[in-house]
């Protein structure tokens, strides 16, 4: 059995799509997943190559290929690269998927051509677009699904928007038949072809054999040009192969993204689907459409996301923890009840249960905020272990530092971590006290339990237990002040004689 859901794999997206695999479908054999993603998206205007454009946090080929990952191994999938190929392959080659090179951009049909030695093997394949990164898993397997049972050599998947302008169009050879004699690209339509709606959305099974047989047949006779993958419809019809239209029950995943502004409106709506889900699963988000959250987010049940709320890349929250207005959050593992108050930025950092932080709190990489931590108003960490119930409540710097249970860092503590060369750490021992506005100059130590006196200057290493008070000695000079003052006002006033 080719296909497959094992354990092992990511089937998270498929309690979503609700799709129950039949014998039928399991038992059929090798199948591989081919993605177009050579082009180099010209209506784009951007160097960067357009499948590495990003929308909800993630490339559109990454979404693609998790996707497909979900229906095959990622070694039975192929990404056809060439526009800036080294870049594309390094973006996503942690995937474990291969790669077939097309060093010309000559169509989507020579994009097939390319990629005739990776597909011999096998069966059957579908071909999707890496500029279409709505697809889900669950729309893979019903055309799948119907491939098969259609006993066709292709399968395209079409669709009736509301304006089918720009899209190749299906023609049947007479209405209400599944069966396919051609598709027509936007260029090539005559006149009474203009008004059809039935489109083609750029995502096909073939049936291997039919097609590498075949595939050598397309022709660049066309106003591109370039040979199109859509031809095989009546390469293939004219062989006597059975060519078929699987109609989409959900087009709006089949959207490409030809320009920025579609790719963002494909953003605003993968983002609203995120919050959905999230929402479904029991997470309060106020005024969702202003909130900004990745695709890979997960937020446990009863947890509440205030408008304005960013949660980027593999954000984890647990339960009954609330986000504030105005957070940015990336990268970040925060527990259960935790409480981030407005305007906190927070980057790769674990956040444990009951801890506090903000606002105007900032996180650097590298942070472990233990249970009941407290960090509150312009504290900025980084690599900072803060453990159970450690309180910063105010204008700190704690970088590469250790503190213990229980310690109270008083305001504007700055651990001073940098000699300009090395960075060096910073220890404190359980239920210390440091006053305000003390330097610690690292590497340096302070034991269980110790107090250093407010405005302290620390270069050595304080003992358990003990006090260091590292400041000038205060001095007093008593009427020193209101003399001063007599003085001055006898210099400004001039003499009685002369007024
Ligand atoms: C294609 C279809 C059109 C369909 C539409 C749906 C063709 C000729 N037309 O048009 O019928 O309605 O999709 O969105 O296929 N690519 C390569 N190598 C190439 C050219 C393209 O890998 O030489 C890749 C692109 O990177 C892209 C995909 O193929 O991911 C589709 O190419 P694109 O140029 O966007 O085709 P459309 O004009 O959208
Ligand atoms: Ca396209």
């Amino acid at each position: 059995m080719r296909l497959f859901l094992c354990r092992g794999w990511d089937t998270t997206n498929l309690t979503e799509s609700k799709f129950t695999m039949s014998d039928e479908v399991a038992s059929t054999s090798k199948l591989a997943i081919v993605i177009m993603a050579a082009g180099k998206g010209t209506r784009l205007k951007s160097n960067r190559p357009k499948v590495l454009h990003e929308i909800g946090g993630k490339t559109l080929l990454s979404h693609v290929i998790a996707a497909a990952s979900r229906i095959v191994p990622p070694t039975d999938i192929y990404a056809v690269v060439g526009h800036q190929a080294e870049k594309v392959k390094a973006a996503v080659e942690s995937t474990g998927v291969r790669f077939a090179e097309q060093t010309e951009q000559r169509g989507t049909g020579h994009a097939m051509q390319c990629a005739r030695e990776a597909i011999v093997g096998y069966e059957n394949i579908l071909v999707l677009s890496g500029d279409a990164p709505l697809i889900t898993s669950a729309t893979l397997l019903a055309l799948w699904s119907f491939h098969q049972a259609q006993h066709a050599a292709m399968t395209l998947t079409s669709a009736e928007p509301a304006d089918p302008t720009g899209y190749g169009r299906v023609i049947h050879p007479s209405a209400d038949s599944p069966e396919v004699t051609a598709i027509v690209e936007q260029k090539m339509l005559s006149p009474e072809q203009l008004p059809l709606r039935e489109v083609n959305m750029g995502l096909y099974a073939f049936r291997t054999a039919p097609l590498l047989a075949h595939l050598e047949k397309l022709t660049s006779d066309n106003p591109h040009g370039e040979l199109y993958l859509t031809d095989m419809a009546h390469v293939l019809c004219d062989a006597g192969e059975r060519v078929v239209a699987f109609r989409a029950s959900d087009p709006g995943e089949l959207l490409g993204a030809n320009t920025i502004a579609e790719m963002m409106a494909l953003d605003a709506s993968l983002r609203l689907a995120t919050a959905r889900r999230l929402m479904d699963a029991g997470v309060t988000i106020f005024r969702p459409e202003t909130c900004v959250i990745d695709a890979d987010v997960e937020v446990a049940p009863d947890t509440v996301i205030e408008p304005f709320v960013q949660l980027l890349g593999r954000t984890r929250i647990g339960s009954e923890s609330r986000i504030r207005s105005y957070t940015v959050i990336e990268n970040c593992t925060l527990g259960n009840k935790v409480l981030i108050w407005p305007s906190c930025v927070l980057s790769e950092s674990t956040i444990a249960d009951g801890a506090s932080l903000g606002p105007f709190a900032r996180l650097r990489p590298g942070c472990e905020i233990g249970e009941d931590v407290h960090i509150g108003n312009f504290v900025e960490a980084k690599k900072a272990k803060l453990h159970q119930g450690v309180k910063a409540g105010h204008l700190s710097y704690l970088g590469d530092t250790e503190v213990d249970e229980g310690t109270n860092i008083g305001a504007g503590v700055i651990t001073c971590n940098y000699d300009g060369v090395h960075k060096h750490m910073t220890r404190i021992g359980k239920g210390a006290f440091i006053g305000s506005d003390s330097t610690l100059v690292a590497p340096v130590s302070v034991g269980d339990g110790a107090y250093i006196g407010a405005g302290s200057c620390i270069t050595k290493d304080v003992p358990a237990g003990s006090l260091a008070v590292a400041r000038a000695h205060q001095i007093g000079k008593e009427g020193w002040a209101s003399a001063r003052r007599a003085r001055m006002k006898a210099k400004k006033e001039p003499p009685a004689s002369q007024a």
